[in-house]
């Protein structure tokens, strides 16, 4: 049997913490007291303007590399989930394993579930995997949502931040990934989009994150919850047999209600989103990297690792580390 097994973890986050009273100080009708009793957040980083994904995306991945105990020339896979790629094409995985130098011919491609695309990311390269197609995934978060946010919306432009997780996966004939489980309702995609884009300066639609903050809150807590459960049930691994719980971080609210809902008390989550803010498909993994090296998880323990995002779109990945 052929599992996919994560060998290490990276994460970057660009430049230094922008806090919430920095927002104030830049001229946003915002307080510290608002956003943080809203969504937990107290602060985010911001790329530099010429900053793009894929280079946050390299630095997480070198560091993921590294703790993997490989080399770049062995991976033969890679997947970077992002919605704020550096180009339309080529994609930023193209563009990431040309500044990592790997040469093998290996796949290389882009993949777009908005938050919940290092889950979908994951759950592909678990495929190949186990399929035997492949022997070393490199598995990557990269977002600067910051170059899609409206900074006249203040309902929106404080929950969010840039940032990179990655992770190298690989066979294994220990486990491992145990279950994973994906789905989307394409029918919600009105309350979080962005409906429109900019092409060499020129404005089609509407080129900024727009959100019904009320409506994701609640789709966002059910489809957690029930995610969750799914992926423990098909693994036959009972929730409180799970170590910890690393949510998607858009709100600790949101992470709140859905472990009061599946039973699971706050010290089994982990929880970044008051230094990172929503880094949407970079924020699990990142949240993963920084258990990892703070001591919190260990490998052996059980990691249940879920998101959600704009879309609908949600998923999750059960894994013994
Ligand atoms: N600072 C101060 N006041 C603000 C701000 C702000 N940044 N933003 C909005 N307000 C004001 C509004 O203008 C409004 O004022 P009014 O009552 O005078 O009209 C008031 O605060 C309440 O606004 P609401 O939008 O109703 O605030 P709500 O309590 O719903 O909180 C929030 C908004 C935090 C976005 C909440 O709906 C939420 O957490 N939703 C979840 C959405 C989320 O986390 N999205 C992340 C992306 S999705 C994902 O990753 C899955």
């Amino acid at each position: 049997m052929i599992y996919a097994r994560v060998a290490g973890t990276g994460s970057y986050l660009p430049g230094e913490p922008v806090t919430n009273d920095d927002l104030v100080a830049r001229g946003i009708d915002t307080s510290d007291e608002w956003i943080a009793e809203r969504t937990g957040i107290r602060a985010r980083h911001l790329a530099a303007p010429d900053v793009t994904a894929s280079q946050l995306a390299y630095e997480a991945s070198v560091r993921a590399i590294e703790a993997a105990g490989c080399q770049p020339s062995d991976i033969d896979l890679i997947i970077v989930a992002t919605s704020t790629p550096d180009y339309i094409f080529p994609s930023t995985a193209t563009l990431l394993q040309a500044r990592l130098g790997i040469t093998n011919g290996g796949a290389a491609f882009d993949l777009q579930a908005v938050c919940t695309g290092f889950a979908y990311a994951l759950a592909t390269a678990e495929k190949f995997i186990r399929s035997g197609s492949n022997k070393r995934a490199l598995v990557v978060g990269a977002e600067v949502f910051s170059r899609i946010l409206d900074w006249n919306d203040r309902g929106t432009c404080v929950l969010f931040g840039d940032g990179a997780g990655a992770v190298v996966l690989e066979a294994s004939d220990k486990p491992g990934i145990l279950a994973t489980a994906l789905h989307a309702d394409g029918s919600h995609n009105p309350i979080l989009c962005v409906p429109g884009q900019i092409n060499r300066g020129s404005v089609t639609g509407d080129p900024f994150l727009r959100m019904d903050g009320q409506a994701v809150f609640k789709f966002a807590v059910r489809v957690l919850s029930e995610v969750a459960r799914e992926v423990t049930a098909q693994a036959g691994v009972p929730l409180d047999a799970v170590d910890w719980l690393i949510p998607h971080q858009a709100n600790i609210r949101i992470m709140q209600a859905t472990g009061r809902r599946l039973g699971v008390p706050m010290e089994k989550v982990i929880a970044t989103v008051a230094q990172h803010g929503n880094t949407s498909a970079a924020s699990i993994p990142l949240a993963l990297d920084h258990a990892v090296r703070d001591g919190r998880v260990q490998r052996g323990q059980r990691l249940l690792l879920e998101g959600v995002g704009g879309g609908f779109t949600w998923g999750a990945v059960l894994l013994e580390f």
